[in-house]
C-alpha cells in the first residue's frame, strides 16, 4: 500500500424527510443568501424544489434561483450563474439534483471569487479558493455529492473536462432515497453503472498489499449486482434505493481508492462520447468499460480472474486464468445488459467515423496517454473505441 491522506469532511444526513431540514443545515455551514442550482424540471414537478424552499423561509434565509442545468453540464450556465452570485451577493450555493447539478454549483462557487475566467480551472489550474457548496441528491450515480471533482463541458468545440479540489467538496449533503424513486429505470440502471465503473478504476491497480481497499470494493460491487436489478424492477423499494445511494457515495470519496493507484482511461474514454453524442454518462461507461477491461486484461491477467472469482462467482481455472477473467467480464456484461444498458456504440448512437476524432482529443491529439493501470496511447484508445462496435 502507498502512503496517503485522506480528509473528506462533507457532514451527511441520510433517510427520509431530510430535504425539510435544508434550511437548518444552510445556517449551520454558514449560508445567509443561498443559490438554488437545478436541473431541467424534475425537481419542481415533484415538488422537492418547493419544499427546500419552504425550509430555507423558516430558517429566515433568502435565496436565488438558477434552473436549467443539462445532464453532462455546459459552461453557459455557469457564467451566468457566477455573474448571478455577485450581483446577489450570494455567499452558499445549495445544488438540488444530480452530478450535473453538483458539478455545474461547484463550477459556480469556485469562479465567483476568481478573477479570470472558471474555465482555467477546467484547463489545470488550481482552485484554491470557493464558495461553500450543499447539496440535496436526487440520483445515486456519480458520487459528486461527497467528491472534491467536478466535470463540466465547454460548448465551444464540446470539450468535456474535469477539475479537481477540496475546496469544492460540498460541506454537506442531503441524501433521502426517496427522492430516487421519481427516476426512469435507465436513468437507476446509468447511476448504477457509473456507481460500479467508479469502483472498477479504482480496482485495477499495480499497487500490491491493498486487500482492505480490494474487499471494500468487492463488497460494494456485490451490492450492487444484488440490489441494482431490484431498484430497475421496483422503482418505490425504499432499501434498494438506500443501499443505492449510500455506495454511490462511497464509490467515489475515494475511501476505496486511498493508497492505490487507480486508473480512470475509461472515465476519459468514455467523457468523449458524452460530450460529442449527449449520451448518458453511466450509458457510455456501459459501452466503453467492458471493452476496456478484455483489451487490458493481459497485463495482469490475475486481477482480472481475482474479480472474475470474488464477484461474478466464477470458477477460478488456474490452467487459464484468461478464460476465467474472460467470464467476469462477460458477467459484467451480462449483468450490464439485463438493466438495461446499451453495450455497443450502435445502441448509443455513436459512430465509427468518429473513431480517430476523439481518440484524439482524448489523448490531446496523442500527446499524451490516459489510465494509470495501463498508459494507453492514441492508437489504444482508438483499438478500444473499435471493441466497441
Ligand atoms: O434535469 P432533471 O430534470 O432533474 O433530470 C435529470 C437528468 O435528466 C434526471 N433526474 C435526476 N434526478 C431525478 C431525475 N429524474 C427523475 N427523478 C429524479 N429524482 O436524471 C438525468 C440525469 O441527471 P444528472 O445529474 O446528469 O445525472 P448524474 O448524477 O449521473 O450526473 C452525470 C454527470 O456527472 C459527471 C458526468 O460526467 C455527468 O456530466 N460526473 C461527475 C463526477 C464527479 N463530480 O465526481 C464523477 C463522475 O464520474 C462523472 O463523470
Ligand atoms: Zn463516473
Amino acid at each position: 500500500m502507498e502512503n496517503f491522506t485522506f480528509y473528506s469532511p462533507t457532514y451527511f444526513v441520510f433517510g427520509k424527510n431530510e430535504e425539510n431540514n435544508a434550511g437548518h443545515y444552510v445556517k449551520r455551514f454558514g449560508g445567509s443568501k443561498v443559490l438554488i442550482h437545478y436541473g431541467g424540471g424534475s425537481a419542481v414537478r415533484s415538488g422537492l424544489i418547493g419544499r427546500v424552499e419552504e425550509s430555507l423561509k423558516k430558517e429566515g434565509i433568502s435565496f436565488a434561483q438558477l434552473p436549467g442545468v443539462k445532464p453532462n453540464p455546459r459552461s453557459g450556465l455557469v457564467y451566468e450563474g457566477i455573474d448571478l452570485c455577485r450581483r446577489e451577493g450570494v455567499d452558499m450555493i445549495l445544488a438540488v439534483g444530480g452530478g450535473s447539478s453538483i458539478d455545474s454549483a461547484k463550477a459556480i462557487a469556485a469562479g465567483v471569487p476568481y478573477d479570470g475566467d472558471f474555465w482555467d480551472f477546467y484547463s489545470g489550474k488550481p482552485i484554491e479558493k470557493a464558495l461553500p457548496v450543499g447539496t440535496v441528491l436526487t440520483i445515486a450515480a456519480a458520487g459528486s455529492e461527497g467528491s472534491g471533482d467536478s466535470v463540466i463541458t465547454k460548448e465551444e468545440g464540446m470539450l468535456k473536462r474535469g477539475a479537481g479540489s477540496e475546496a469544492i467538496r460540498p460541506v454537506f449533503s442531503i441524501l433521502n432515497p426517496e427522492l430516487t424513486q421519481t427516476l426512469p429505470a435507465y436513468q437507476t440502471a446509468c447511476g448504477i453503472t457509473d456507481i460500479m465503473a467508479h469502483l472498477f478504476e479504482r480496482y485495477f491497480t499495480n499497487t500490491k498489499e491493498v486487500e482492505t481497499t480490494d474487499r471494500m470494493i468487492e463488497g460494494l460491487l456485490l451490492a450492487m449486482i444484488h440490489e441494482g436489478p431490484v431498484a430497475v424492477k421496483e422503482p418505490d423499494n425504499y432499501g434498494a434505493r438506500a443501499n443505492i445511494m449510500w455506495a454511490g457515495m462511497m464509490a467515489h470519496n475515494n475511501s476505496c481508492g486511498v493508497g492505490r493507484q487507480q486508473d480512470w482511461a475509461s472515465h476519459e474514454i468514455e467523457h468523449e462520447l458524452s460530450a460529442k453524442y449527449d449520451c448518458a454518462h453511466g450509458a457510455g461507461l456501459a459501452v466503453v468499460f467492458p471493452a476496456w477491461m478484455k483489451y487490458n486484461m493481459k497485463h495482469d491477467v490475475m486481477r482480472f480472474a481475482q474479480v472474475a472469482t470474488r464477484v461474478w462467482g466464477c470458477k477460478i481455472d488456474f490452467a487459464d486464468p484468461e478464460r476465467t477473467a474472460l467470464e467476469g467480464i462477460e458477467a459484467f456484461r451480462n449483468f450490464l445488459k439485463g438493466i438495461g444498458m446499451p453495450l455497443t456504440f450502435a445502441e448509443l448512437g455513436a459512430k465509427e467515423e468518429d473513431i480517430p476524432y476523439m481518440a484524439g482529443l482524448a489523448t490531446d491529439g496523442g500527446k499524451r496517454t490516459v489510465g494509470g493501470f495501463v498508459s494507453l496511447h492514441k492508437e489504444d484508445v482508438e483499438a478500444i473505441y473499435r471493441l466497441c462496435l
